[in-house]
């Protein structure tokens, strides 16, 4: 099994699951998210976003999460999520990243066109998969500037997807990066009408505070890729400041061990809810 190109995986998804993007930012993560996906018997995407880089490089942390994908027994992809720029986009490629995501949402339609296919002709030559973005996902993912939620149009969608031959396409429909300080209002509507309307598999950006119902309606019109950050982020922390209320002499080794925890319950609760459970035997 191992490490895999994500559009491999995102190839078998249908309207019963969708492959889990799980993002990470140290090694116990990496290894929680991995033994979720090995006991739920399903394929796996980890990701780190540029966002979070300052806390943790690039150079440091691609290795860990290449090797910890190698390691896997399940197929694991290892993808780049908010690719700002060119530089990160090609680290990640030389590292051996299996995909990366260029995230032009920012620039007008043209001018995120033009850079997404560039960075579409750079990762061809490694052999990696393109995640573009069109329309703007609300809140920010770590460094990344704060954006408010732009649903994306059928149009520049149908455009977007055509001119780039990006291999899977972030859309806004209503989500937004971290907690949710009021309840989502969902364009499942517009989901459908971009499913229609293009062949490219479609990604949730925002999962964090989503109910099992809305990955439901999300998945079964379209959606076959759905990133989590903070949830794990926060299951993690969460567990530390519990180990650590039990046993206050607690050491560094026991707070490794509830990161790794944390991450590991989240990642197979959504898994769950995505349909994942026994999916690894579609890639075999
Ligand atoms: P959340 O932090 O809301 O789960 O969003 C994750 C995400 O979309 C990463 O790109």
């Amino acid at each position: 099994m191992s490490l895999v190109n994500m559009k491999e995986l995102l190839a078998k998804s249908d309207s019963s699951f969708a492959v889990g993007a799980f993002n990470v930012s140290d090694m116990e993560m990496a290894m929680g998210a991995i033994k979720a996906a090995e006991e739920m018997e399903a394929p796996l995407i980890l990701q780190i976003a540029e966002g979070r880089l300052r806390y943790s490089p690039l150079e440091l942390l691609g290795p860990i999460m290449i090797a910890a994908a190698r390691q896997c027994k399940m197929p694991t992809a290892v993808h780049l999520d908010h690719g700002r720029t060119f530089e990160t986009v090609r680290l990640a490629l030389t590292l051996g990243f299996t995909s990366v995501m260029f995230d032009g949402s920012h620039y007008p339609l043209e001018e995120n066109i033009e850079k997404t296919k560039e960075v579409v002709a750079m990762a061809d030559k490694f052999g990696a998969s393109v995640e573009g973005e069109i329309g703007s996902i609300g809140g920010a993912e770590g460094d990344m500037a704060s954006a408010d939620i732009k649903v994306t149009s059928v149009a520049e969608a149908r455009r977007f997807a055509e001119e780039t031959k990006v291999d899977a396409l972030a859309v806004a429909i209503g989500t937004a990066h971290g907690n949710y300080k009021e309840t989502p209002h969902l364009r499942i509507d517009r989901l459908k009408e971009i499913h229609e309307a293009i062949g490219t598999p479609l990604v949730l950006h925002g999962g964090t505070g989503l109910t099992a119902e809305d990955f439901r309606n999300c998945l079964e019109n379209g959606i076959t890729k759905i990133n989590i950050a903070t949830a794990s982020y926060d299951s993690s922390a969460a567990k530390i400041k519990e180990v650590y209320k039990a046993k206050p002499e607690a050491n560094y080794f026991d707070f490794s061990e509830a990161i790794c925890l944390g991450t590991y319950e989240n990642v197979k609760k959504h898994m769950e809810i995505f349909g994942l459970r026994g999916k690894s035997r579609l890639y075999l």
